[in-house]
């Protein structure tokens, strides 16, 4: 039977308690709590659920994980079956066709789609959930400001949810580069809902874009409490407070937060958790700051059972940093051959394909030349792809990792020129930044 959701949006299920759970669902999915729990309690009950089976899918898709891959596609499968037994409606079928695509690897056709079912239902909170991360996952900055952008005049302010709608605009602007409007709509966001986490997390990107790291920390520290329990979105805004630190030069306190809340024992092998550990990793590398063996293997063994699935390039290139500053060259060049062998065996029309013949390969590649010495092969492959690098997704914060080896290759190989360039490329966007200021200072007293 037709009935209605929370956002008065007609929905396919056999009963209202059904669709209460439902919601539950999306609501701790917006607050990055894991909604697992809820969506298998309702399945047991209604198992011919078609919205409840879709979110399923979403869920296993947004790890980025292949190993979640079959599960998507039998969430998938079901909802299909599900579609046929009581017939659903244009909403429904097209979140159905978005999953489809995006299994098939199309992630751009998957995001496509979501965009053209928020112009006919804006209020549509999971199509806003996933579109918007399917953006971050594409790179697409704009569309991750004006996908929410489009939805939001349509959102009545009192709506529970309308305060997560806010956090995603906070972060498309800030990715959008539109700093100061960023910090101001996040910051109403979280004054809405203090627990909402990616609403934070857009408060600390544009904190950090806008040079102001000590603010930055003492955010993120004063709202620990918020962000710091009970979501899997942990680990990330962590990493938000260890770049902060990082600015500041607080190594010993950096390394307390990674083994508490970034990389322990406990982190298990979860891609998108391992490459928080990965980005702060790389950085200490770069900066010959010595973390310790432990650490360093630590890392690297939780990567080596996922590092070469090819399934988002993004995610690859991270178990690469983890293997060279291990010291770990042949999981490193394992990776690198696989991602290779992907490419010779697929063919363009996967998202994943373009990623990695574009930018992952290419960043493996210099990965490995910059472990080994050879900072020269590291600028020539990471030169021409410096300014296309958003094509394989992630955040200004996250990328600035790949700017900071082309910087220190510059350094290391002694080229004084290409140095000076890009450093007055980085001194143009963070003039305050501590690193960009010591590495001013290098540039001086190099020969
Ligand atoms: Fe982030």
């Amino acid at each position: 039977m037709m009935l209605k959701d929370q956002n008065d949006l007609n929905i396919t299920a056999s009963d209202p308690k059904y669709v209460a759970l439902y919601d539950d669902a999306i609501t701790e999915l917006a607050h990055f709590r894991d909604p697992s729990n809820i969506i298998e309690g309702l399945l047991e009950q209604s198992p011919h659920f078609a919205m409840a089976h879709i979110l399923s899918a979403y869920l296993y898709l947004l790890s980025t994980d292949e190993n979640d891959a079959a599960a998507a596609k039998q969430h998938l499968a079901l909802a299909n079956a599900a579609a046929q037994d009581s017939a659903i409606n244009e909403r429904e079928q097209k979140h159905l066709e978005a999953l489809s695509v995006w299994l098939d690897g199309n992630m751009e056709k998957a995001s496509f789609i979501l965009d053209s079912l928020l112009i006919d239902y804006p209020q549509d909170m999971l199509a806003l959930l996933i579109g918007h991360q399917l953006d971050f996952f594409l790179g697409h900055a704009q569309n991750l400001k004006n996908r929410i952008a489009r939805s939001l005049p349509s959102w009545d302010k009192s709506h529970p949810l309308y305060s997560f709608v806010l956090g995603m605009y906070g972060f498309g602007l800030e990715e959008a580069r539109e700093y100061n409007r960023a910090e101001d709509i996040a910051k109403q966001a979280v004054a809405l809902n203090p627990k909402d986490v990616w609403g934070i997390h857009a408060v600390a990107h544009a904190l950090e874009m806008l040079n102001r790291y000590e603010e930055g920390a003492q955010y993120m520290k004063q709202r620990k409490q918020d962000w710091g329990e009970n979501n899997f979105f942990i680990p990330h805004n962590a990493l938000h407070l260890g770049l902060f630190e990082l600015e500041m030069g607080d190594v010993k306190e950096i390394l307390a937060l990674s083994d508490t809340m970034i990389h322990n024992a406990s982190t298990g092998e979860n891609p998108i958790v391992l490459l928080d550990g990965s980005s702060l990793i790389w950085r200490f590398y770069l900066d010959n700051v010595d973390v310790g063996k432990a650490r360093l293997q630590a890392l690297a063994s939780s990567w080596r059972k996922i590092a070469d699935q090819n399934f988002y390039s993004f995610n690859d290139v991270h178990a690469v940093m983890a293997f060279v500053a291990a010291d770990d060259f042949s999981s490193a060049e394992k990776v690198i051959q696989s991602q290779k062998m992907f490419l010779k065996n697929n063919k363009p029309g996967i998202s994943y394909y373009h990623m990695t013949k574009e930018i992952g390969l290419p960043i493996s590649e210099a990965l490995y030349a910059f472990g080994k010495g050879n900072y020269q092969e590291c600028i020539n492959k990471l030169m021409p792809i410096k300014n296309t690098i958003h094509h394989f997704g992630g955040s200004h914060a996250q990328r600035d990792v790949f700017a900071r080896t082309l910087v220190e290759a510059a350094f290391r190989s002694k080229n004084k020129l290409l140095a000076q360039a890009l450093l007055s490329e980085r001194l143009e966007e963070k003039p305050q930044s501590p690193y960009n200021l010591m590495k001013k200072e290098n540039l001086a007293l190099m020969a």
